[in-house]
């Protein structure tokens, strides 16, 4: 068994050393030490200076470390020793979430390029990809990553199945989602309740109710919801999939004007509960019609520019085989080669921050 040494001790002591080769020496009992621990042992503890127990990356650890050994003058060796001191020390976090940037190098699972390829969905917890028009979890985690602290609310406008609010469970995060239809939102209820979360006062709410018509402000009074952190806003792409037989259901909007409108409409009271500099995503598509790429998601997205909002990032996330699509793939293919254009493989994260 490896026996147990203060790393950052270690880490300080050097700082004093003038020479680079006894400092090498000094930080290679790190390295030692780390390589002598199991390897399932993915997480390293140590000590900090009120006594607290945290953890580090071995991963992370072990290329820091090996970064200082390979420095060729004093003066390098000692800046990386400076910024591993840092990471394992300090916390330096944004307002909207709580990455620590000092140790941004371990966070290798968050997106931060603008192009997500997943090639399948998640499927661990409760997660399961029965609903027709449901997003894989993948989505919501990022964005829930990226854009909340733990024990703040998320908004979901259009619940579905419950991906968002059960993502929101695992991770720590309380969750209000509006669903329209009655039976879809009592089955994410249940859903719920059987997904674990390591957060016992986590909470969950789903509503329903038109997200049109919420009087938000009111439904958050009631709720106790101090503040909504950010939102993430799934809309039916319009008539692509018809979820129910509802005149209010906006994929029974009457025209793309009526179906933009409502968005707009829907942008508004978003507005008015987000605070200033929090996000807001729309998970879109765009669609074909009659011989015609009609791009539903630009066009959502410059409606919302309108508002009080501003846009931050267009990303383009693949679309892979849905239950939707899945039988007619050769027949789009056909379609596709003798109609001169091309199946749609992507859809669109359009992340907006409150103006
Ligand atoms: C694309 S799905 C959302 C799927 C969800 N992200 C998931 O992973 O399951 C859109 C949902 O919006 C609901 N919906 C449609 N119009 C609505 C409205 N006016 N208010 C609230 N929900 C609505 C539909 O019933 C459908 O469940």
């Amino acid at each position: 068994m490896a026996k147990q040494i203060d790393i950052l001790k270690i880490l300080k002591n050097n700082l004093q050393i003038t020479e680079i080769q006894p400092l090498k020496e000094n930080l290679s009992q790190i390295e030692a030490y780390v390589y002598a621990l199991p390897p399932e042992e993915n997480e390293i503890l140590y000590l900090i200076d009120n006594e607290e127990v945290v953890s580090i990356k071995r991963d992370f650890l072990i290329n820091e470390i090996k970064q200082i050994l390979a420095s060729h003058t004093l003066e390098r060796a000692r800046y990386y020793l400076q910024r591993l001191l840092k990471a394992l020390s300090e916390e330096k976090t944004t307002a909207f979430n709580d990455l620590n940037l000092n140790r941004w190098k371990e966070y290798d699972d968050i997106l931060t390029d603008s192009l997500w390829l997943f090639d399948k969905r998640d499927t661990s917890g409760v997660h399961s990809a029965d609903y027709w028009g449901n997003f894989i979890p993948q989505i919501p985690h990022q964005l829930i990553r990226r854009y909340t602290k733990p024990g703040e609310w998320v908004l979901d406008t259009f619940a579905g199945s419950g991906t968002t609010l059960l993502e929101c469970k695992r991770l720590g995060r309380n969750s209000l989602g509006i669903e329209l239809q009655a039976e879809v939102a009592q089955t994410i209820e249940k859903l719920i309740q059987s997904q674990v979360s390591d957060n016992q006062a986590v909470k969950s709410h789903i509503i329903q109710a038109d997200a049109l018509e919420l009087n938000y402000q009111e439904t958050c009074n009631t709720l106790k919801i101090k503040q909504i952190a950010l939102a993430i806003v799934h809309p039916p792409y319009w008539d692509i999939i018809k979820f129910s037989d509802q005149p209010a259901d906006l994929s029974n909007a009457v025209s793309l004007t009526d179906f933009l409108a409502k968005m707009g409409k829907l942008a508004d009271k978003i507005a008015e509960i987000l605070p200033k500099n929090r996000y807001m995503a729309l998970v879109i598509s765009d669609k074909y019609e009659k011989g015609e790429w009609i791009p539903l998601g630009f066009y959502t997205m410059q409606t919302i520019l309108t508002k009080k909002f501003k846009l931050k990032s267009i990303v383009v996330k693949n679309f892979e085989d849905t239950k939707g699509k899945m039988n007619q793939k050769e027949l789009w293919r056909y379609r596709a080669l003798a109609g001169g254009f091309y199946v749609f493989k992507h859809e669109y994260i359009f992340l907006f921050q409150k103006k």
